[in-house]
């Protein structure tokens, strides 16, 4: 039977949409902030190490075998029973399809087997608002600044739901210049956080990347040609290459990925006039971004709202907050469960504008 309390749901959040396998739990009360409850993750980097990056079939058989134990943990984290789910939040997309399809699966037999609501969340909204689950939830409007692997993007906020796309980049994600550079460094997989730490010791003034767009006039990105310009250096440092030289890359590498990052954000937030910034995806993980962002905030007055690092990467408890924020606004009015499903391996996020329920 339908749980039908309106003022209160909890939402239990599914991600599959690539190597990380989240679910998580979310209380959500009416006019009041949702609270996460209870998270599981299961990465899957061990997996997919060997291989120098995502393997999609593997991701999605470890998606099949993960997601019902993790399911299990929040259930047992959290002290209640599957009955006492009233609403079930899944990733739709964008992402791998086979991967996307595990999540959407479990969540729709879930729903049919306890008669409950499911809603398709999309992925980047989980990361936009991702800040409400740290203690630090942005009002509206604000501008965000989307940086994940797959995605670089400067959203207007105006409402959940409501997202004006500002600029975005026209080849490689900023998440991916990490990871490239980061391969050509042979720091494997995922690049990203490797990279990060190598560039700790290394002098970010030594080599000079390109800036690609920076003077473009226009808030679009372009960070294909970062990867080409770290090969070209370490082919010029040959076979002699040291440790402080390759610190040195990394180093030059992140400074030019945050420099073209922060400047552009900047020009987002004159052009909107906003005085608020959301930073969201993997890449908001990054140690210099942060602390580059944080800094900024304070000379040029803005507000700054970023999840705490362990959750700015994949994970359920945004697609749960996600769900838990649109239920809050009357988006998705679902009621009860639904017997067909789909994915979205390709969605932009400012198509969920276009519509209540994100058809
Ligand atoms: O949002 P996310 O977990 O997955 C996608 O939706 O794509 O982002 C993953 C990306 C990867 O490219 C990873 O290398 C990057 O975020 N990333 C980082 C850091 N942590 C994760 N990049 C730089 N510094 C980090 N600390
Ligand atoms: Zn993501």
């Amino acid at each position: 039977m339908l749980r039908s309390d309106p003022q209160r749901v909890r939402v239990l959040g599914i991600e599959s949409s690539c190597d990380e396998t989240g679910v998580a739990l979310v209380d959500a009360r009416a006019g009041r902030k949702p609270e996460l409850v209870a998270q599981a993750l299961h990465s899957q980097v061990e997996l997919h190490r060997e291989y120098g990056g995502v393997v999609p079939e593997l991701a999605s058989r470890d998606h099949i075998a993960r997601v019902l134990p993790l399911l299990n943990e929040v259930l047992a984290q959290a002290g209640i029973n599957l009955g006492d789910i009233d609403r079930i939040a899944y990733t739709r997309g964008p992402g791998l399809a086979g991967a996307l399809l595990v999540g959407a699966g479990v969540a729709c037999a879930l729903g049919a087997s306890l008669d409950r609501s499911v809603v398709g969340i999309h992925h980047l909204e989980g990361h936009l608002l991702s800040p409400f689950l740290g203690d630090d939830a942005p009002e509206f409007p604000f501008v965000a600044l989307l940086v994940s692997g797959g995605h670089t993007q400067l959203m207007e906020v105006s409402a959940v739901g409501q997202y004006v796309l500002l600029g975005e980049s026209i080849d490689d994600a900023a998440g991916e210049a990490f990871d490239k550079s980061a391969k050509l460094l042979g720091l494997g997989y995922p690049g990203g956080p490797a990279l990060s730490v190598l560039a700790e010791r290394g002098d970010a003034g030594r080599f000079a990347l390109p800036r690609p767009l920076l003077h473009s006039g226009d808030l679009n990105f372009s960070f294909a040609g970062l990867k080409t310009a770290v090969m070209t250096t370490l082919v010029r440092l040959g076979t002699s290459v040291t440790q402080q030289d390759r610190a040195d890359v990394a180093a030059s590498a992140q400074a030019a990925i945050v420099d073209v990052l922060t400047r552009k954000t900047l020009a987002a937030l004159r052009r909107t006039q906003s005085d608020r910034l959301v930073v969201a995806g993997g890449v908001a993980a990054n140690r210099l971004l942060r602390k580059t962002l944080a800094d900024l905030s304070t000379t040029h007055r803005f507000i700054l709202h970023v999840a705490p690092p362990a959750l700015c990467t994949d994970n359920g408890a945004m697609i749960a907050m996600a769900s838990a924020l649109r239920w809050q606004r009357g988006l998705d009015a679902v009621d009860g469960p639904t017997l067909m499903f789909d994915v979205r391996p390709r969605w932009s996020l400012a198509a969920l504008s276009q519509c209540l329920a994100p058809l």
